[in-house]
């Protein structure tokens, strides 16, 4: 079949695919149709039915408002398929909105942590597989992240690329195509709704759940202190009273609860650079920091970067959206897709 569709006039028939399978949010892009699309990472399963009865945003609505036998579920944690059955859901609703032909199966390419067992592995293969894919191929997420980001990886440079997603920070150098070294710290978006809601209960004795502690971290989240400051009417229940109450959170709050993880990461990205090897170091600081992942957005947190180490920070183009641009682009360029798959097999890691 492979040979077959390597014929330049049949090549049209096959569609290309790149699947981002995050955390919050999973990305999905086809090269035929054009069509990206993205969203929320959850599913509702109704315990008494046995069955998904809704996925993406409309799961994610849900969350705190459901009756006891209907579950609101990740099936995804960083790349790694939590509940098969329910991330088969998410990635066939994300995969129909792709609107491709039925007529071939697609060839998909998914990002997997650099660190995940080759059982995880294993299940993210069957996962696509069961949805429909030709063949699947698995690559390293930050390798994928860095190319979506414009860092030229297969030179023989120090590049430094920062993933800020929900479960984890992970800061990579890279040169020729590999990992040179890699750091992870949990500090990242969960850590810092969880911070935001440790602080409401503390200063305010208000307890709310979690959209509405991510609400409050997107609208006041900074990573430096702002000169101008704004706030947010936020309404929950009281923990001494057991009431409902409600409570004006500020800019400052915020950036005080949000200032440890936020130091956290730049403490990694440093611990990073010091690791690296001392051919290193010249071209980290030439070429500086790129970060992306939902976080790269938060306020400030490029001058931040850039202040504490003294090396310019930037934020990736479209930075939510790093690892499907990278991936798109592997798929597009056959000397990289040599160069990571070097058959047309499903392949279970781009480096072994
Ligand atoms: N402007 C912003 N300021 C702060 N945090 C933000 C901003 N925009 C998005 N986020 C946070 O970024 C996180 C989602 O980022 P992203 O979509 O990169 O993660 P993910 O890929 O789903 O997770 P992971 O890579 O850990 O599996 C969420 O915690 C979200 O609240
Ligand atoms: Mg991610």
């Amino acid at each position: 079949m492979e040979n077959i569709l390597s014929i330049p006039f049949l090549k049209h028939l096959s569609n290309d695919i790149a699947v981002d399978l995050g955390t919050s949010n999973s990305s999905i892009s086809s090269d035929s149709t054009s069509i990206k699309f993205s969203e929320s990472s959850f599913a509702a399963y109704d315990q008494r039915k046995k069955q998904v009865i809704a996925v993406g945003d409309r799961a994610k609505k849900m969350l705190g408002r459901t009756p006891p036998y209907i579950k609101i579920i990740r099936p995804i944690k960083n790349g790694i398929i939590g509940n098969k059955e329910t991330a088969c859901y998410l990635i066939a609703y994300l995969m129909k909105n792709l609107k491709l032909s039925n007529l071939i199966k697609p060839r998909v390419l998914a990002g997997v942590p650099d660190d995940s067992s080759e059982i995880e592995r294993f299940s993210v293969l069957e996962a696509f597989r069961l949805s429909g894919a030709r063949i699947v191929y698995l690559i390293e997420q930050i390798i994928a992240v860095a190319i979506g980001s414009d860092i030229p990886v297969m030179e023989a440079n120090g590049n430094i690329i920062v993933d800020l997603g929900t479960t984890s920070c992970r800061v990579a150098i890279i040169s020729l195509g590999g990992i040179v070294k890699m750091q992870t710290t949990p500090f990242a978006g969960e850590y810092m709704d969880k911070a935001v809601s440790e602080m409401l209960m503390r200063k305010y004795n208000l307890l709310v759940g979690e959209l509405t502690c991510e609400k409050i971290k997107l609208q006041l989240g900074s990573a430096v202190k702002l000169d101008q400051k704004s706030s947010m009417h936020v309404g929950g229940r009281n923990i001494k009273t057991g009431l409902p109450d409600s409570a004006t959170v500020w800019t400052n709050d915020v950036f005080e609860a949000l200032s440890e993880p936020v130091n956290k990461i730049v403490k990694t990205i440093e611990s990073c650079i010091e690791s690296a090897p001392h051919g290193f170091i010249n071209d980290i600081v030439d070429k500086g920091i790129t970060i992306s992942g939902g976080i790269a957005s938060m306020r400030g947190l490029d001058r931040l970067i850039t202040k504490k180490l003294g090396i310019k920070c930037k934020i990736a183009p479209e930075p939510s959206f790093s690892l499907v641009r990278g991936m798109e682009r592997i798929l597009a360029d056959k000397h990289l897709m040599k160069f990571f798959f070097n058959s047309s097999q499903d392949r279970l890691s781009s480096l072994k």
